[in-house]
């Protein structure tokens, strides 16, 4: 929700330039409106507006901009609509002091009426505009920049990521945090930055610090000093160094970032079968010695959980229940069992419902938190007993791809070292699991690598199915009837439902069809009724132990008109024979490899939703309404 940058240094550089490249970035968290603030001569200097950053540089040129010392936004709208007037940076009545904000200030209204009480004149409607004029009723006080600051935050509720520049202080930008993300990149004596997310700033450094909760900090060329906002006191706090590479946050000759991140995922999961033996181990034993045990997550985290709490319980022999994040408490306040063990996935770490699910865990049944992420040092760590970081490498398409594999794996290896502990299966077996589990990144590999034109052809088809007519069009004609307006199904059992509801995920978000991933055996409960001729349905068929009962269904699905779109290994004979279209993932089929099909399955539906994207023109990038990283409830 929203992306922050700032940028402070002694150099001589094109300020607007680095600025505008900054929430490029950073854009994947919104893009709604985009502003840019530099500080002159004792001025101001702002350009916003309403659209896309490329759109706003073109009309305005955001890149020309004086100065050494910038502030850039990009928004997803929350309080007021995406207008120019509620883009950010806002300012106070004298217009020197210009915030920009990622979060909600959810006191704002109160806030707000004692300010217009006082004289202050608000322009915008948003939350944010509350933070500059405070800021202001507190140096009319007498406070300095810095004094101000600490006294308005403590007047705000609620979750806030924010950096505030002067106009009469070219020394320093502050930086704020409360729950929404904030790190500090620093180019020792030159240059010091501020972002939401560290590729904004790894084109020019690695060095970073991650700003805590109730933390402020001051920026100054190539330095930075940190305060706790409550006591006012100095923080001491050591860099990091981040391993990412710079080629790893840039679309690097692709058109899309989805594109390019499904096309990583062979080396982003081999990083991640680097994962320690320790960090699996203390997740397997805290499993181990669990009586209840919870999997929560959010979106395409929460299909992980689907996928890996399969593989996990299959070894574990408990039950593992999953409960969506935001139903969490709802859920379970007044069953949660003291001293339960939840296992959270989160991409970024720093989904808001995630977060207060675990917080509410740890509060009220001192709940061991285990969780799994893709970002070092986000919120998530912080409240968790234990944390794997999955190693995927930054994700910037909005759509997540090539951390949901991550995720999946990481639990599956979890899962292969619970089994290894309790001795439940033969030693023979958990290699043959651990050699299916190593092969995942080949098989997803050599998949990716021929089956490009076949995934885009489907795509084109199924866009052009014309109902009723099918049965009489073969594959090459499929294109010559147009009728897009209809959905389809992917139906699976067991644990594919977890791969057809991610795909169906995928669908909805960045191709914006209406497409269900569902049970193929409770789609004759009810949905089956939508089915009439040439209704497309694409089945993930595995050939695990539920494959002979899938048959039925496809069968069920075939008689009633359905086109049969299948998605099967190599070797397989009854389900593919039975489709008008195969996917075949090149995989054995034993029982090993089948357990792993959630991760070796699912590239060819991002695929799918990928190119349904492009054929709606549509930016798969950028999906309607989305942002990556959800920090509103
Ligand atoms: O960062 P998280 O994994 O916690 O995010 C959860 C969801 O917001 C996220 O998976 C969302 O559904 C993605 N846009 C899916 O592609």
């Amino acid at each position: 929700m929203c992306g922050i940058f700032g940028i402070i240094t002694n150099q001589d550089i094109e300020i607007g330039k680095l600025a505008l490249e900054g929430i490029k970035r950073l854009e994947y968290r919104g893009y709604d409106s985009c502003g840019i603030v530099s500080q002159h001569e004792g001025k101001l200097h702002v350009k916003k507006d309403a659209g896309k950053i490329n759109a706003i540089n073109k009309k305005l040129g955001l890149d020309d901009l004086p100065g050494k010392i910038a502030l850039a936004h990009t928004r997803w709208a929350t309080h007021g609509a995406p207008t120019k007037i509620n883009s950010h940076p806002h300012f106070d009545c004298s217009e020197k002091i210009a915030v920009v904000h990622n979060g909600i200030i959810e006191n704002f209204l109160e806030l707000k009426e004692r300010l217009i009480s006082k004289g202050h004149v608000f322009k915008s409607d948003t939350d944010t505009e509350v933070i500059p004029h405070l800021i202001e009723e507190y140096e009319k006080r007498g406070l300095n920049f810095q004094e101000a600051v600490f006294e308005a935050l403590r007047q705000c509720e609620g979750g806030y990521g924010a950096a505030i520049c002067h106009a009469d202080c070219p020394d320093k930008i502050i930086v704020v945090r409360k729950e929404s993300p904030l790190v500090i990149g620093i180019e020792d004596g030159k240059t010091t930055y501020c972002a939401s997310d560290i590729p904004a700033f790894l084109p020019h450094t690695r060095k970073h610090y991650v700003l805590g909760d109730d933390e402020l900090a001051v920026l100054r060329p190539g330095e930075v000093d940190f305060y706790d906002i409550k006591t006012k006191t100095l923080i001491e706090k050591s860099p990091k160094t981040i391993d990412w590479s710079v080629d790893a946050a840039e679309k690097g000759g692709y058109d899309h970032f989805m594109l390019k991140e499904i096309f990583e995922q062979p080396q982003a999961l081999k990083r991640t079968l680097s994962i320690p033996l320790e960090s699996l181990r203390s997740f397997a034993e805290s499993l181990i010695t669990a009586k209840t045990i919870y999997i929560t997550a959010a979106g395409t985290s929460f299909y992980a959980s689907l996928a890996g709490k399969f593989i996990i319980s299959k070894f574990l022999g408990i039950h593992i229940q999953e409960i969506e994040c935001s139903e969490f408490q709802t859920q379970l306040s007044d069953c949660l069992e003291k001293n339960s063990v939840i296992i959270a996935l989160s991409q970024s770490g720093e989904t808001i419902d995630t977060i207060e699910a675990i917080r509410w865990a740890k509060e009220s049944a001192d709940a061991t938190i285990l969780s799994i992420t893709n970002v070092v040092g986000s919120s998530i760590t912080r409240y968790s007993d234990h944390t794997i970081i999955t190693r995927a490498g930054p994700e910037i398409g909005v759509a997540a791809t090539k951390t949901y594999t991550a995720q999946v794996l990481t639990l599956a290896m979890i899962g292969l070292e619970i089994a290894r502990i309790k001795n439940l299966e033969s030693s023979e077996d958990i290699k043959s699991y651990k050699k299916a589990l190593n092969e995942v990144p080949n098989i997803i590999e050599k998949f990716l690598n021929h089956n490009i034109e076949h995934i885009k052809k489907i795509m084109k088809g199924l866009e052009k199915i014309k109902f009723k007519k099918i049965k009489k069009l073969g594959n090459k004609d499929l294109g010559k009837k147009l009728n897009n307006k209809h959905n389809f199904f992917f139906l699976a059992r067991g644990i594919s439902i977890a791969t057809a509801k991610e795909g169906g995920l995928k669908m909805k978000e960045v191709a914006c069809r209406f497409i269900e991933g569902y049970s193929a055996a409770h789609a004759k409960h009810g949905p089956i009724s939508l089915v009439r001729g040439g209704f497309p349905i694409i089945f993930i068929a595995p050939p695990d132990d539920t494959y002979t009962r899938l048959i039925g269904n496809v069968a069920e699905f075939k008689a009633r008109g359905g086109k049969i779109i299948s998605l099967v290994v190599e070797s397989d004979e009854t389900i593919s024979e039975m489709s008008d279209i195969t996917i075949r993932i090149p995989q054995p089929a034993d029982r090993f490899h089948n357990l792993f099909s959630p991760i070796t399955f699912i590239p060819a539906l991002q695929l799918l939703a990928y190119y349904a994207a492009l054929d709606a023109h549509l930016d798969p990038d950028q999906p309607r309404n989305l942002a990556k990283t959800v920090t509103v409830h």
